[in-house]
């Protein structure tokens, strides 16, 4: 177990002092004790100390408060990802039901603060890009500026004229392992550029840097000119973010991936949470909104041989089959749906909505928006992303898997950005500004793509993974991607208690 432990921090590129140790060796499940610990912190510090760890407990009782899944701790759970939503649906189905009240009681709220739709600028040209990556370093250096943990910041031709200890900011041009097991960065900023050591003798080796994400970096240029450094700050969030719980009690129910028009759509199992949602219990009644990530149909020409796997092989009688499915569902609802990588749009990120020919398939109570989109609803702010960028991540950081898409969900919060790399499978669209960027910081964050379903809690934000209604497709089985299909979870606003259900 101490082996464990000692590889997890490796991985998260810090130390802890041997009381710590002895003191998580104690838990029930010390890997993800020191997990959350490490989760809940503002910096991970170079040792991690006892106190370090008592801290993340009080901020995880605080926590537990507001969110309870398993009717234990949230940040504390000992498993971040949920699998299998039935586990969940006791405790928790309770707690929304017990204050639930017909959604109907309530005036719509919905107001859609962030979103490319009818504002693409871009042409694609190359001073579209300069401008675009310009931005994108203004705005997350601007947040890096903010922290007091880079000290004697200074641009980055200045830095190569000091031999002090000194901090700067930059997007990282280029990122590798060299044969000594050294992580070499190359930083830019607007001055210069400057190749960074993150010796492998330090935890900074491990640390999770892409390229074209705005990183700081505190450390000293030796003779040679290059910059050795002994610390690596993200933009993060802040720790003390705070679900705003609404004097609303309504609900909300995510949804995601529903690939309408494969052979492997789930028609069974979406029949009975239309049946659950149309005539269900009290938590049904207590849903006014539905939420859908993306891949709302399954398109045509996604991936190779898809002809092969699909049940209607037209793209506008796909989304005509999805609207029949969505008309279906109670008028009272009110639908958002922003688009995912097998729709019928721009594939380049930020995706605008639908288009007006297929917008007019679905009824009035249906609103087409971007990807991403950030919306607020009953002043709770959601950012729904579809999350195509988890295949960037997922390959370029160890550490990260498609089986937990809540740790790139949190590696994108530290980020401030949700599509970090450029040049991968995540296309780019260079509009003027980066609306990837996560400006503002969510109450909940959705996103879909990877067919799993996860729930957790990231410094006070919401996580939610919305699973899909497609079983493993052929293509999914060749790439090892085992879907945990037909569950939703449902947040209510007025307590922020998460369910997950299953059908
Ligand atoms: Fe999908
Ligand atoms: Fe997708």
């Amino acid at each position: 177990m101490r082996q464990k432990l000692l590889e997890l921090l490796a991985k998260r590129g810090t130390l802890i002092t041997p009381d710590a140790a002895d003191y998580l060796l104690r838990q029930t499940n010390p890997v993800d004790h020191l997990t959350h610990v490490i989760d809940g912190m503002q910096q991970v510090p170079l040792v991690i100390t006892l106190q370090h760890i008592m801290e993340a407990e009080r901020l995880a009782m605080d926590a537990a408060a507001r969110l309870r899944v398993t009717g234990r701790p949230m940040a504390l759970a000992p498993r971040t990802e949920l699998t299998d939503g039935s586990r969940f649906l006791g405790p928790a189905m309770k707690t929304v039901a017990r204050t639930a009240e017909p959604a109907t009681n309530y005036e719509d709220d919905l107001v859609v603060l962030r979103d490319i739709t009818g504002r693409s600028t871009c042409e694609g040209t190359l001073d579209d890009f300069s401008k675009y990556f310009l931005n994108r370093f203004k705005v997350l250096s601007g947040m890096l500026r903010q922290r007091k943990d880079l000290p004697s910041l200074v641009d980055i031709a200045k830095a190569k004229r000091l031999t002090r200890e000194v901090s700067v900011i930059g997007m990282v041009a280029d990122a590798r392992v060299t044969k000594n097991g050294h992580k070499m960065v190359v930083l830019e900023d607007e001055t210069d550029k400057i190749s960074v050591l993150f010796p492998a003798s330090t935890p900074l080796a491990q640390a999770p840097v892409v390229t074209d994400q705005v990183i700081g970096v505190v450390g000293t240029v030796n003779s040679k000119g290059l910059f050795v450094a002994t610390n690596f700050i993200e933009p993060d969030i802040p720790v003390n973010h705070h679900f705003p719980r609404s004097a609303d009690n309504v609900s909300i129910a995510f949804l995601s991936d529903t690939h309408v028009g494969s052979k492997s759509f789930l028609d069974e199992r979406w029949r009975k949470f239309q049946t659950w949602i149309s005539d269900g219990d009290e938590v049904a009644r207590s849903i006014k909104y539905v939420v859908v990530g993306g891949d709302l149909v399954d398109g045509i020409g996604v991936y190779p041989r898809q002809d092969e796997d699909l049940a209607i092989d037209d793209i506008y009688a796909q989304y005509e089959a999805f609207a029949e499915l969505i008309s279906a569902l109670p008028t009272r609802l009110r639908i958002v749906m922003i688009p995912g990588n097998h729709d019928a749009v721009r594939p380049a990120e930020p995706q605008p909505a639908l288009t007006e020919g297929v917008r007019k398939l679905f009824p009035s109570n249906v609103l087409c928006v971007g990807n991403p989109c950030l919306l607020r609803i009953h002043g709770v702010r959601i950012l729904a992303y579809h999350g195509r960028s988890m295949d960037d991540l997922v390959s370029a950081i160890p550490s990260l898997s498609y089986a937990r898409p809540l740790d790139a969900m949190r590696e994108m919060l530290r980020m401030r950005h949700l599509a970090p790399i450029y040049g991968g499978r995540t296309p780019i669209a260079p509009e003027a500004q980066d609306l990837l960027v996560i400006d503002e910081v969510p109450d909940i964050f959705l996103t879909g793509h990877v067919h799993g379903v996860g729930v957790s809690e990231y410094r006070g934000v919401t996580l939610i993974n919305s699973s899909a209604w497609q079983s493993q497709t052929s293509y999914q089985k060749m790439r090892n991607l085992e879907p945990v299909p037909a569950r939703v979870p449902i947040v209510n606003l007025s307590t922020g208690t998460v369910a997950v259900k299953e059908f």
